[in-house]
């Protein structure tokens, strides 16, 4: 398989089976965070694993339809960032995020990108960070950025085709 291959076949799963994930690629997929570009190297972002049940349960109210995701998936790595230590933290998380979900899906993951930075809780007043924040005893200094969560895919949608890709978006020479 080539990385396009990859790339193509990576799609964001929302149905899991019950089947455990393997700890080898949970492990994996950590590292293929750990291992993104960072502006500057600093690595602003900082990874929580939760495989707990009831963890993951008190998270399902952090924003509207988090619980269809948090609710079924077997483990979820919560991606959080110092944001003094780099301005363009959030380009950081979102590089080691793609390339956990990238890695997820090559080894048979599936995972699924959970907005949190910007997102409010479904009674719309609380922030959907200050929820994680407290289920994982997160220090007030980091923004939370997203969650990924990840299963055993019960359905994959398939592989991207070339073809289906919205080419008109890629310009020559000029726009
Ligand atoms: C920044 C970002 C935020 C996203 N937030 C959510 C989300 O909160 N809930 C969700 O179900 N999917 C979320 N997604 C997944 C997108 O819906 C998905 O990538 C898109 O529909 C394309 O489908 P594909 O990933 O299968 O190619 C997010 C993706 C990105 C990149």
């Amino acid at each position: 398989m080539t990385m396009l291959d990859t790339i193509l076949h990576r799609r964001s799963v929302r149905q899991y089976t019950d089947s455990p994930i393997p700890q080898d690629k949970l492990n994996a997929i950590l590292y293929a965070g750990l291992a993104a570009a960072s502006s500057k190297n600093r690595k602003p972002w900082e990874f929580v694993l939760v495989e707990n049940r009831d963890t993951l349960n008190q998270l399902c109210n952090c924003r509207q339809g988090a619980a269809n995701l948090l609710g079924k998936c077997k483990a979820a790595i919560v991606v959080a960032a110092d944001s003094d230590l780099v301005d363009v933290w959030v380009e950081d998380c979102a590089s080691a995020i793609t390339q956990m979900h990238l890695t997820a899906d090559a080894l048979g993951v599936g995972s699924c990108w959970l907005q949190v930075r910007l997102r409010k809780s479904p009674d719309g007043i609380t922030d959907t960070q200050d929820i994680v924040r407290n289920v994982l005893g997160i220090p007030e200094k980091y923004s939370v950025m997203a969650i990924l969560t990840l299963g055993m895919p019960a359905s994959h949608p398939g592989s991207k085709e070339i073809c289906d890709l919205p080419l008109e978006k890629i310009h020559r020479e000029h726009f």
